[in-house]
């Protein structure tokens, strides 16, 4: 996960009442974003089912960024989810090797859980 993405500001702007000027670096949070209990109720649990009802929005669900600069290997990185954890889950019952969740840990610009989220296949 990337919790923030970064802009320097090439002319003055307005952002929620405030003057920004120019060469200003303004720090988008995808944390905040994806955390907003008015977009997401409960935002702390994992309901990946919550999509169904309504489709991720463009300003709304920003893990890859956004604009100009938004991520290169977006596409890339969810086809190759959706081919990977399809054929995972086909195939095995998967479940966490430890009870407790893990701390979330940083590692250069992504965060990670901290003992990379072990799991056990079973089937
Ligand atoms: C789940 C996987 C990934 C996530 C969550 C992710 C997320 C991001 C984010 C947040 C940015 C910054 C975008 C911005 O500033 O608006 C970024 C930039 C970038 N990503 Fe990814 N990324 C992922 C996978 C990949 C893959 C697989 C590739 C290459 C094959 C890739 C290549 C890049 C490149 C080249 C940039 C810089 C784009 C630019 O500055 O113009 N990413 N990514």
């Amino acid at each position: 996960m990337i919790s923030i993405v970064l802009r320097k500001l090439t002319e003055p702007v307005e952002i929620g009442g405030y003057e920004l000027p120019a060469g200003v670096s303004v720090a988008p949070s995808i944390y905040l974003v994806h955390r907003n209990p008015e977009i997401y109720p409960e935002p702390d649990r994992f309901l990946p089912e919550r999509f169904l009802e309504r489709p991720p929005g463009t300003y709304t669900w920003i893990p890859f960024g956004g604009g100009v600069r938004r991520c290169l290997g977006a596409s890339f990185a969810q086809l190759e989810m959706t081919v990977v954890l399809k054929e995972l889950v086909k195939r095995h019952q998967i479940r966490p090797a430890k009870r407790r969740s893990e701390r979330v840990f940083r590692r250069a610009i992504t965060e990670t859980p901290r003992h990379d989220a072990e799991v056990i296949l079973g089937r």
